[in-house]
């Protein structure tokens, strides 16, 4: 169920920067009637790996070291092809543009939540990977996402903008809605869950993970030079990756980088005790009855 405007949808949130589909807000920019069409209707190879994430979880950062597992280190991918048409994301526009063009095994990065992938999706052994990341230094990075990206609305106030991603008036809705949606399901060993702490605190071991999980181990020459790649320091210096690519009027990294910081605990520096307070029983109250264990918890 999409509703526009045009077609007369009265949703609350509804307005022009973004589409509302099953409720959710996605920026038209990226995203059109026609792109959710073709990923409800895709046609998921057994071989295909997702790679799932609330936006500002660490997307980016997948798109590049996927293609470097696969490719056994080989930089190629990374130095030639834009991330987005790399490792598109499948209810984008971009994926029919390039699907032709994609090499098996396909990657692609999501946003949907699981109920809302594709129906062959469910039926496939393709592979998943699901990142999560510490929800306040997803709303630092969303807020500052907002401040950059001219397709998506101004934040306001940081006190507004937490309250809008508290109440899930964001892109793709609420943290805790996805995150628990992608919890607790029949996937067995088609799905791995790893945190964006867990990457920045052992990246070499994440990489090992990965590359067990998919089959594809790394020779130990591999595992350093991709892990040298994906450094938070070398991507944004990558073209390819660090969105310079775009126009300045969509995405003006003089107002706030796309590769930020890329640390965990800056929503320290941005917080106030009362924001901290309200956001964790928030969450807390949200995540009850669920037997998360996060990196996080115990700050
Ligand atoms: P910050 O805004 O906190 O810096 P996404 O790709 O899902 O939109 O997430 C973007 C966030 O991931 C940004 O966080 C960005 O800096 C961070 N990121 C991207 N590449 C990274 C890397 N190699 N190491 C650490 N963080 C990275």
């Amino acid at each position: 169920v999409l509703h526009t405007p045009e077609q007369g949808g009265d949703h609350p949130m509804e307005h022009s920067n973004y589409l509302v589909y099953h409720g959710l807000l996605l920026p038209r920019a990226v995203h059109s009637q026609d792109s959710l069409q073709y990923a409800e209707n895709f046609q998921v190879q057994d071989e295909d790996i997702f790679v799932v994430t609330y936006p500002k979880s660490g997307t980016t950062w997948m798109q590049e070291i996927i293609p470097l597992i696969l490719s056994g280190g080989d930089l190629t991918p990374v130095h030639t092809i834009p991330n987005w048409d790399r490792v598109p994301w499948l209810e984008e526009t971009r994926t029919s543009l390039v699907i032709d063009k994609m090499r098996c095994p396909r990657v692609f990065v999501t946003h949907l939540p699981y109920h809302l992938m594709p129906r062959s999706f469910f039926s496939s052994k393709a592979k998943v990977i699901y990142v999560t990341r510490n929800p306040k230094d997803v709303a630092v990075s969303s807020f500052y996402f907002h401040k950059m990206a001219s397709f998506l609305d101004d934040p306001g106030l940081f006190d507004k903008f937490l309250n809008k991603f508290l109440s899930g008036q964001v892109l793709f809705g609420k943290w805790t809605d996805h995150v628990k949606c992608w919890r607790n399901l029949d996937l067995g060993d088609r799905i791995l869950y790893i945190t964006y702490e867990e990457m920045l605190q052992d990246l070499k071991g994440a990489l090992v993970r990965f590359s067990r999980f998919l089959n594809r181990e790394l020779t130990l020459e591999a595992l350093e030079k991709v892990a040298e790649h994906c450094s938070f320091n070398n991507m944004k210096n990558n073209t390819m990756s660090n969105y310079s690519l775009v126009p300045e009027d969509i995405m003006d990294s003089s107002k706030s980088p796309f590769l930020r910081r890329g640390v965990s605990g800056d929503w320290k520096n941005h917080f106030s005790p009362e924001q901290e307070a309200k956001f964790s029983a928030v969450i807390k109250e949200e995540v009850k009855g669920t037997s998360f264990k996060f990196p996080w918890d115990e700050e």
